[in-house]
This record gives C-alpha cells, sequence and structure tokens, in this order.
C-alpha cells in the first residue's frame, strides 16, 4: 500500500511556555494538569500515522480531542510546533510559496461541516468555483461541473439558488465542488453533521459510491462511532490531543486498546462489523470423501456429535454427513460420496456476521465458513451468530 501522508511526531501547542508544557507532558502530565501549570493547550502530542493511497480514514474523539487540528495541519490551515508532515514523501512545511498554493489547488480538498458555500452563486456557480479561479476555460470549466453535479446526485438542480436547498443537498454541492478540482486527498470536518439522520445515511452511502468509483483518498472526522465504523477503513481515536488507537473497525471492536475505546465503542451497533472469521470455530469431526462409512461413525462418536463435515483430499468442502445416513451406507454398503448432504449454507471467512443471521435462524447445521476455492475454513454454529450480534 501506497502511503500518502506520513505524520511524524506531531505536537500542537497553544500558549506561551511551550518548553515547559513539553517538559511537564513528557513527565506524564495530562493536557489538564498542563494547562493549569503553563496555561498551554496541548491541542495535538506525538501523533504518528500514515494514511495510505485511496483509503476512507476517519478521525474520531470528543469535542476538543484535536481531530480539526490534525486534520487542518494536512491543508497547512495549521502549522504543528513540532514534527513534521509528509504528502507522497514530500515535507509539507517545507514547501515553498508557490508549492503550497498548487499543493492546496491541486492534491487536496476540504469539505466543511457549515457547506461554506457562496450563497449568491448558484449551484453551477460553486461547483465551479475553483476552476474559475484555476483559469479553467468557461466550456471546459462548465463540463467538468456539470459532470461533478451528477455525480453528486444534483442533476437538474444546476440552476438552483444555494438558499433554496436543504442541508443535504447542500452537501452535495460542497462535495462537488471539493471533488471538481480533482484532488488526490478530500478533508472531511463532520460534513454529515448538521443533517438529519435520514439525510445522513444517504450522503455516507454516496461518498462510499463516490469513493469506490473515484478512489480518492477521504479523511474524515466525525464523532459519530456507527458513522466511523461504516465509512472507516481505518479508525483513529482521538483523546486530549493523543491518538488512543489506530485500527480497522473490527480490529477496534474485537480488540480496543484500552477501556476507553471499549466505552467509546460500547455504544456502536456490533453485528454490523464483527466478521465470520471473528466467531468462526474448526469442525470438531472432519472425514474424508474416500473414508469408509464406518470410519466416518468411529470419529463421530469420539467426538460425541453427530455429524460430521466431509472434505475432499484436498480440504474442498463437500458436504455434511449425519450419523443416520452414515449407518445407512455402512449397512446397504454405499460410500460417504452417496450419502452426504450436499445442500449445505456455506458463507465466506470476510462476510458480517450480520448477513448471515438470517440463514443461521433456519440452518439444520452449523455454516461452514469456505474460501474462494471452496475449502473448508471452519464453522459458525447459530448459538455463536445469534449471540454475537
Ligand atoms: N486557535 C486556538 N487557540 C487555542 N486553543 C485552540 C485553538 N484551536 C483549538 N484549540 C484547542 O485545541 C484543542 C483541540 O481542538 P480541536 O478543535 O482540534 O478539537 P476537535 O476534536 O475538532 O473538537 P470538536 O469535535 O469540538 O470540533 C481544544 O482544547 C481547543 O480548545
Ligand atoms: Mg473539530
Amino acid at each position: 500500500m501506497e502511503k500518502i501522508i506520513e505524520v511524524k511526531g506531531v505536537y500542537k501547542l497553544y500558549g506561551n511556555d511551550k518548553n515547559q508544557a513539553l517538559k511537564l507532558g513528557k513527565e506524564g502530565k495530562d493536557k489538564a494538569e498542563i494547562h493549569k501549570k503553563t496555561g498551554v493547550t496541548t491541542a495535538l502530542w506525538d501523533i504518528n500515522l500514515d494514511i495510505n493511497q485511496g483509503e476512507i480514514f476517519v478521525i474520531i474523539g470528543l469535542s476538543g480531542s484535536g481531530k480539526s487540528t490534525l486534520v487542518r495541519c494536512f491543508n497547512l490551515l495549521n502549522k504543528p510546533t513540532y514534527g513534521e508532515i509528509l504528502f507522497k514523501g514530500n515535507n509539507i512545511s517545507k514547501m515553498s510559496k508557490k508549492e503550497i498554493y498548487d499543493f492546496k489547488r491541486n492534491n487536496i480538498s476540504m469539505v466543511f461541516q457549515n457547506f461554506g458555500l457562496l450563497s449568491h452563486r448558484n449551484v453551477i456557480g460553486n461547483v465551479e468555483f475553483g476552476l474559475e479561479i484555476r483559469g479553467m476555460s468557461k466550456e471546459e470549466r462548465y463540463n467538468k461541473a456539470m459532470e461533478m453535479i451528477n455525480l453528486v446526485g444534483l442533476e437538474g438542480f444546476e440552476n438552483s439558488p444555494i438558499d433554496n436547498l436543504s442541508g443535504g443537498m447542500k452537501q452535495r454541492v460542497g462535495l462537488a465542488r471539493a471533488l471538481a478540482n480533482d484532488p488526490d486527498i478530500l478533508l472531511m470536518d463532520e460534513p454529515f453533521s448538521a443533517l438529519d439522520p435520514l439525510v445522513r445515511k444517504d450522503l455516507q452511502f454516496e461518498l462510499m459510491k463516490i469513493q469506490r468509483k473515484l478512489n480518492k483518498t477521504i479523511i474524515f472526522i466525525t464523532h459519530d462511532i456507527n458513522e466511523a465504523f461504516k465509512l472507516g477503513d481505518r479508525v483513529a481515536i482521538m483523546k486530549d490531543g493523543k491518538i488512543i488507537q489506530i485500527a480497522t473497525p473490527e480490529e477496534m471492536t474485537t480488540n480496543p486498546a484500552n477501556e476507553y475505546v471499549r466505552n467509546f465503542i460500547e455504544n456502536a451497533d456490533r453485528k454490523k462489523i464483527i466478521s465470520v472469521k471473528n466467531i468462526m470455530i474448526t469442525p470438531s469431526s472432519i472425514v474424508k470423501i474416500h473414508d469408509t462409512p464406518s470410519f466416518a461413525i468411529t470419529t463421530m462418536r469420539n467426538n460425541s456429535v453427530s455429524s460430521a463435515y466431509v472434505v475432499s483430499e484436498k480440504m474442498k468442502f463437500m458436504g455434511i454427513l449425519n450419523i443416520e445416513s452414515a449407518i445407512e451406507a455402512k449397512k446397504q454398503n454405499l460410500k460417504i460420496e452417496d450419502v452426504i448432504e450436499k445442500n449445505v449454507s456455506k458463507t465466506g471467512a470476510d462476510s458480517l456476521v450480520k448477513d448471515i443471521i438470517d440463514t443461521a435462524i433456519v440452518t439444520r447445521y452449523p455454516i461452514a465458513v469456505v474460501d474462494d476455492d471452496e475449502i473448508l475454513m471452519g464453522i459458525v454454529t447459530k448459538a455463536d451468530v445469534l449471540s454475537a450480534v
């Protein structure tokens, strides 16, 4: 994976006595104590992270934890007190004025919570704005703007005055405007927080669709854990200017770094993020397709189970053999192959548990987990599916 942003030892301190603040912080004093003793606010404390090309990287944390301060360092609205930020390997704080100008125009765009639109311009006028400043020809920028307006689902509204639009539509304009520059990175600071829940859901979905289509790197701030887990390929959780954990939603749920993270995500909907591999177990009885029914019966008896998972020599899942069929096969001198149940529910290890709930409810046997080549990886039981959610 290619890194697009690297953050190395970034601090942002507000106040005069920064050296004293730094000293106290290194002794382990927290943000509140440092502020009390020195008057310095530690907005960011030793931030180290990489953002990969094409990922949706979500930053979550309570108000004042430093989310906006960090993101504003990426487009040079803030300058770190210490540390450096690299964009495609280049230190952005070492850029010349011209390079900064080009960087902001070509590589990075921002979408704001309060939209930040020009109210005296209509929809297309807002989307075109950045292109106009770049000096793009009238026809070219019209075409580009229309393309973006269609992309965000606003076709037909291009001539509407901004003031006539709902909040959700305004944010679509904000998104279209940010995308019109064709930036590598889209910064989104709580872009959907001001919208009501249904509109918010639509826009989350729209954003994921657009991301898949355009493959932009998106850095997205929210204080809503459900939104973070829905959108984020990876999520960074911040507290008092520090990063507490960076992980995929799933890793964070199954393995929270500490109590703080655990409490934070308790409010999230687990079934939406737990995947099959987290609850998969190894079946206690596996038999090969060319084993004899007697052998299969013995295996099941030894393991005190009444069915076995049947695989080929190469571990390809073939079906389930239950004890009655095995006994019948033995009596009638049949092969395992002749009596196995082939119509068995299967799933992939990366499927989400929520997507197999319906299957789990009706299935007679635990669901087989197979890979792309139908190799048996494990099984998930009805009880485990239902108790995971
Ligand atoms: N210009 C400034 N001068 C002094 N302190 C500041 C300044 N900007 C931010 N801070 C402080 O830095 C800390 C981090 O603020 P920041 O705005 O980054 O938080 P946030 O996580 O974005 O919060 P919110 O969810 O409320 O937007 C806070 O303690 C804030 O008071
Ligand atoms: Mg903020």
